[in-house]
């Protein structure tokens, strides 16, 4: 217990902007205390008020659901106070530029929330602030999802090391970056499959290797499906076209063959046992959205509305999504309290 306060203690005041900032054992203390959290939580029915004082700013220039309640209630549950400002109605980017944002922020509160477009622009609002900024998802990263996925990956197989979890689809999004970069710290060793056009940047894959090398992890980028899923623990997808994108046609031509569907769950060889299915959320698996029902309307090649995974797989029992839903709370919990919180409190 010691070990993991020593940890935690070593992350305060920080931002957290990219899994890269910090080393395998402080995202490994993260974790851990995401299920400490949780735990206290489920046993006592609250949490110790971390954050007793703080005030919170959550900006948001793209929608979301999880990570906006995550942020919202978890702070209520730490003893913060939490404004929300949306895409749309505030000056920020608009009137305001980032770095007077960030110093208008840095004036009212004690740590911000960021979910942006540019990294560079999560790195001003640091830089200017002066208080924690948190990167709530950027075009090139998703940390605080990081620490929620190898949060339900751990409570399922007891351990990170040596399981190999397999994102399939755009291999060049956020979600699949952090997961290559972070598994990789974790000894994780991450599978990314998909077309030779949608794969991480060699700079991503250079970062990935590296710390590979370090924690015995092995990495593998492949358009090969079959060989890429073989042996995976953990089938891993998240939508075709991410926020600020629009190229819906494309995006259907290139990853129809990469759908999470049942022959490819049999194509891991694990599906009799060792095998879940994990998604960020939101998901295109049937027709009750809006944007899916208009997707096989609209574009060649869907014969059903199910785009990265079928309904069957989405609802069997390998699917661990809404746990890593709720996992979001409890680990975007772990990381404020461990850069912002009072940890005298810790016990
Ligand atoms: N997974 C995730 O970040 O979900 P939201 O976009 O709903 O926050
Ligand atoms: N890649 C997705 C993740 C959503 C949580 C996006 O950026 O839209």
């Amino acid at each position: 217990m010691m070990e993991l306060l020593k940890e935690l203690q070593s992350l305060q005041g920080r931002s957290f902007l990219k899994e890269a900032d910090f080393t395998p054992e402080q995202l490994e203390a993260l974790i851990d205390f995401s299920i400490k959290l949780k735990k206290e939580k489920q046993e006592k029915g609250k949490v110790t008020p971390y954050l007793h004082d703080k005030d919170i700013v959550l900006l948001f220039q793209k929608t979301s659901t999880r990570t906006r309640l995550s942020f919202e209630l978890g702070g209520d549950d730490l003893g913060a106070n939490t404004a929300y400002i949306d895409p749309t109605s505030s000056q920020f980017g608009k009137k305001e530029s980032v770095e007077d944002s960030a110093r208008v922020f840095g004036e009212l509160a004690d740590g911000i929330e960021y979910r942006g477009f540019e990294q560079a622009d999560m790195e001003t609002m640091a830089k200017y602030s002066g208080v924690p900024v948190w990167n709530g998802l950027s075009n090139e990263w998703h940390p605080t999802q990081m620490i929620a996925d190898f949060m339900t990956v751990k409570e399922e197989f007891g351990k990170l090391k040596g399981l190999t979890l397999t994102f399939v689809g755009d291999g060049r999004n956020n979600v699949a970056n952090s997961l290559l970069v972070s598994g990789s710290m974790l000894g994780v060793n991450v599978h990314i499959v998909a077309p030779d056009e949608l794969q991480p940047t060699a700079e991503i894959q250079k970062l990935a290797n590296d710390y590979a090398a370090k924690s015995g992890a092995k990495p593998l980028v492949t358009s090969d499906i079959a060989a890429g899923v073989k042996g995976s623990n953990v089938l891993y997808t998240d939508v075709w076209v991410s926020m600020g994108e629009t190229n819906w046609q494309e995006r259907i031509d290139e990853l129809l063959p990469y759908q999470i569907n049942m022959d490819m769950v049999e194509k891991t060889g694990n599906q009799d046992g060792q095998l879940i299915f994990m998604h960020c959320l939101p998901a295109f698996h049937d027709g009750n959205t809006i944007l899916g029902a208009e997707a096989v309307e609209k574009y060649t090649g869907l014969d059903k509305p199910e785009m990265e995974v079928t309904d069957e797989v989405f609802r069997s029992k390998y699917g661990r999504q809404f746990q890593e839903a709720g996992n979001r709370k409890h680990s975007i919990m772990a990381i404020m309290a461990a850069t912002l919180g009072d940890l005298s409190l810790f016990k």
